[in-house]
């Protein structure tokens, strides 16, 4: 029996991992930490949000300023390379009418920066 003495060891290593485990989860930096209500509000926000985060944090959209057309691009982009499901008509309506309002083209550099069209 002694020999299976080091079965009690790895044992507790498991039992040990399996118990900080939850905890270290927290602490961790994971995308998911963002949640809708840090972006720009606006109609769409949720749709959007969880649209584009199945792979990817939202600050990398949030972080762009396109008109509709570019980010129809954008989304044809996200589909065609990415693997993406397409979105159905009325969804990808909800998203882009979101995008085009939240996150617009910013103005030319200079003249105040951006400007957000909801703080007006
Ligand atoms: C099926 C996975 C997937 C989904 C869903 C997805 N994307 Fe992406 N997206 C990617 C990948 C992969 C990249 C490139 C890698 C990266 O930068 O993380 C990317 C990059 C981007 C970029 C940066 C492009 C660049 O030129 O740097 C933008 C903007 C973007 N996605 C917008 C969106 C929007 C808007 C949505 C929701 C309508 C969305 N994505 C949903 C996979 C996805």
């Amino acid at each position: 029996m002694q020999r299976f003495a080091w079965l009690g060891l790895v044992w507790l290593v498991v039992a040990g991992a399996l118990w900080t485990a939850p905890a270290m989860a927290q602490t961790a930096f994971a995308p998911r930490d963002e949640s809708p209500e840090d972006f720009v509000a606006g109609a769409g926000r949720n749709e959007t949000f969880y649209a584009c985060t199945a792979c990817h944090g939202f600050r990398l959209v949030a972080q762009q300023g396109m008109t509709r057309a570019q980010w129809e691009d954008s989304i044809n982009l996200m589909v065609r390379r990415h693997g993406m499901p397409p979105l159905d008509e009325k969804d990808r309506d909800t998203v882009l009418n979101y995008l085009e309002a939240a996150y617009p083209p910013r103005a030319p550099a200079g003249r105040g920066g951006w400007v957000n069209p909801f703080a007006k």
